[in-house]
């Protein structure tokens, strides 16, 4: 989480194109002087020099959601997403007063460099400006007592309430892009217990019980209904709570997953995994997963989408890393479900998936009566994440043919 303080500003007609909206390089250094600002109003601007590190930025991407004329106020929020030992990732927002309608996002990596032009460790102090543990967008995100386990939930926008389930080791942010074109629902997007930003006790993992906390979570929410969908784990979670609890569902999605339960020899590597993260944390597990989850192409033209899911694993706790491990390995097989499903369904794969083939997504679909199948070009395991645009927009005509 961060201390820096949201700062405010007005965008003046300088600041356009002809068109009345914010010219790129004007955006680049508007957050810029949020940054310093939020700094000035926090912890000093001088925090860096302070501790002897200069903060020097290594890579930089944005992407625009939203016009914001000359005479709108802006709120910028930033925010610490990964932790290195000598670089930090912050995320600023630009969100335009007074609806919050978030109209650019920035994530920038940061290296802190010494007097001598090398980099240093981020220093102590500068950690404890930013919080212990990184978060994304936490601003936005609340919490609610689910079942138990403080559970982090972001809710945005108003309608058709759709919960979105993310996969494993990941969280909610491999949603972030997906979502934000899907303006007029109501987009709710949890952190499974042990993930993200939910807290994460010793034990209490199951398949089930994720679905029983998405469902207590909707209720939490007063939410009758909603469309579900899953990504992967997520998916299994979706399908469980189809099992468990099916008058919450108005439609499923389901997103690069299967039906079926763990294998014997899937259960081994299960626990080869639990073994690994015990032993040596999520890194190594990173260092085996990133690999797997992503298309090959994704790897190599697609730094940034690396870094998200690398650091996602690398920050997510071993101990909901281990329950989440132990509950897919303990899942129950949900094929003999899929006939029952008498909802809206939408299956979607990667056409490049390594860890589930294309032909079995099809498979699924084919036993759930009229579900629609989509397959996502240049998608891995990871279509949300890889290719969000194509996968948001079926998802968009999904939802419309449901409304
Ligand atoms: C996921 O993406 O959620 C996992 O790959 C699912 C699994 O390991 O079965």
């Amino acid at each position: 989480m961060t201390a820096l303080p949201a700062v405010q500003m007005r965008v003046s007609p300088a600041d356009c194109d002809p068109l009345g909206h914010i010219a790129q390089d004007r955006f680049v250094s508007l957050f810029e002087r949020a940054l310093w600002d939020a700094l000035g109003q926090g912890p000093g601007m001088d925090v860096f020099a302070r501790h002897g590190a200069s903060p020097v930025v290594r890579r930089s991407a944005a992407e625009y959601y939203a016009a914001a004329p000359p005479g709108s106020t802006l709120e910028f929020s930033a925010t610490l997403t990964h932790l290195g030992r000598t670089s930090l990732t912050l995320q600023q927002t630009a969100r335009r007063l007074p609806d919050h309608q978030l109209v650019a996002e920035t994530e920038s990596v940061f290296v802190c460099l010494g007097a001598d032009g090398q980099p240093v460790p981020v220093p102590d102090q500068i950690r404890g400006v930013f919080g212990a543990r990184p978060s994304v967008r936490a601003g936005s995100v609340k919490h609610l007592l689910v079942n138990g386990v403080a559970t982090a939930v972001d809710v945005q926008g108003d309608g058709l309430a759709v919960l979105f389930i993310h996969g494993f080791p990941l969280d909610r942010t491999v949603w972030r892009y997906l979502i934000a074109p899907l303006t007029g629902r109501r987009r709710i997007v949890p952190d499974l217990r042990g993930l993200g930003l939910s807290d994460a006790p010793e034990t209490g993992y199951s398949i089930a019980q994720y679905a029983d906390d998405m469902a207590t979570m909707l209720r939490l929410l007063d939410v009758e209904r909603a469309v579900v969908c899953g990504l992967s784990m997520g998916g299994y979670v979706a399908l469980d709570m189809w099992r468990r609890h099916r008058e919450r569902i108005a439609g499923l999605i389901l997103i690069n997953s299967r039906s079926e339960a763990d294998g014997p020899a899937a259960r081994d590597a299960r626990d080869e995994m639990i073994t690994m993260v015990e032993r040596d944390g999520t890194q190594a597990l990173a260092d085996l997963l990133v690999p797997k989850l992503l298309a090959p192409e994704s790897q190599t033209t697609m730094p940034q989408v690396v870094e998200r899911v690398r650091t996602m694993i690398e920050s997510a706790p071993p101990a909901g890393v281990i329950g989440a491990l132990r509950a897919m390995k303990d899942r129950e097989d949900a094929t003999a479900l899929l006939p029952t499903i008498d909802v809206p369904t939408l299956v979607i794969a990667g056409r490049e998936d390594q860890l589930i083939p294309v032909d079995h997504a099809r498979s699924m679909a084919a036993e759930i009566p009229g579900a629609q199948f989509t397959l996502i070009p240049g998608a891995g395991h990871l279509a949300p994440i890889e290719q969000p645009v194509p996968t948001s927009r079926v998802i968009g005509e999904f939802l419309d043919a449901l409304a």
